[in-house]
């Protein structure tokens, strides 16, 4: 439904958050990925996205997947910081960095993905414990792109998880429910995602750490579609709506809905961009027009 139907890497059949994000603070309605040829330096500077679909926090998530580790977007981040330099100036590429907002969205993947898929994972951590050494990465992090210049950091929470429908489809406790363990843990999780917020902008001298947590607005979507004018929770809009997700939405496509904007799901994993859209608007208005 985006672009021609040239893929762009979303996980979606439209636009995402940061997306509506970028829109909404006066900038370009797309944000390209820095992996994307058709794209180049200029684009870049007013906005740039280093995301990779399922990665997470922890080196162990991305290898699940072979997706692009977080250490590796870090990696990335810091060649763009050059680039810019080279093609700004140093006091404007400066500039840019520390007046940018940077939107850090994760941990999903790494509890639904790595957690509760790897064996060898629950073998080492209780799911508390496992929470904290999220929470230790996540610190790491915000420290590492601290030093090289960001000041206006948005942390966001994790959705409720158990309610994805890849999720419902395969909770064998109650079939094509919302598996509630989940659920608990990603509200657990918030909480300290929400402390470590409070920690790092005592800690860290002229740093602005935001809390974005799409969980209420998202559940409320879940449990009362209608209100948003849409209809269907449970199955997703891509193929049979069950489990399907990323390159397997194109191959069965036969079977997808007609009007994704009347599904909260695109795919088993992923919102569709009308739910991105709501999410984006609430969050927006709530937190971070704040950087504006
Ligand atoms: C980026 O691409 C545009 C359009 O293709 C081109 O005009 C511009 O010169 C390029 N900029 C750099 C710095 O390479
Ligand atoms: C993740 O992997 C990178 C590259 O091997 C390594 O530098 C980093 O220390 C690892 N992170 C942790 C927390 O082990």
């Amino acid at each position: 439904d985006f672009d021609g139907g040239r893929p762009t890497g979303r996980f979606s059949n439209g636009r995402v958050p940061v997306d509506f994000f970028s829109e909404y603070y006066g900038l370009k309605k797309t944000v390209p990925a820095y992996l994307d040829p058709n794209y180049n330096i200029t684009d870049f500077a007013t906005g740039v996205n280093f995301a990779s679909a399922g990665t997470g926090y922890d080196n162990t998530t991305s290898a699940v997947l072979n997706v692009i580790p977080l250490w590796k977007e870090v990696d990335y981040y810091k060649e763009y910081q050059e680039r810019l330099r080279s093609y700004l100036g140093v006091q404007k590429a400066n500039e840019i960095i520390s007046e940018s907002v940077y939107l850090v969205s994760m941990g999903t993947n790494d509890f639904l993905e790595n957690y509760y898929l790897l064996p060898t994972t629950r073998l080492c951590y209780t799911v508390q414990a496992f929470e904290d050494h999220l929470i230790g990465l996540a610190k790491q992090f915000v420290g590492e792109i601290y030093n090289l210049g960001a000041r206006k950091i948005s942390l966001a929470g994790i959705p409720p998880m158990g309610c994805l429908p890849l999720e419902r489809t395969i909770n064998l406790g109650a079939i094509s429910e919302c598996n509630e363990e989940y659920n608990n843990v990603a509200v657990e999780f918030n909480v300290k995602i929400n402390n470590l917020i409070n920690q790092l902008n005592k800690e860290l001298p002229g740093i602005q750490v935001v809390f974005s947590n799409p969980y209420n607005i998202l559940h409320q979507m879940i449990k009362r579609p209608t209100i948003f004018g849409m209809d269907v929770t449970s199955k997703a809009c891509c193929g049979t709506g069950l489990v399907e997700m990323s390159y397997l939405c194109v191959l069965d496509s036969s079977f997808s809905c007609s009007n994704a904007d009347k599904y909260v799901f695109w795919d088993s994993f992923h919102p569709t961009e009308k739910t991105n859209e709501v999410m984006a608007q609430h969050l927006f208005k709530s937190v971070l027009y704040k950087f504006l």
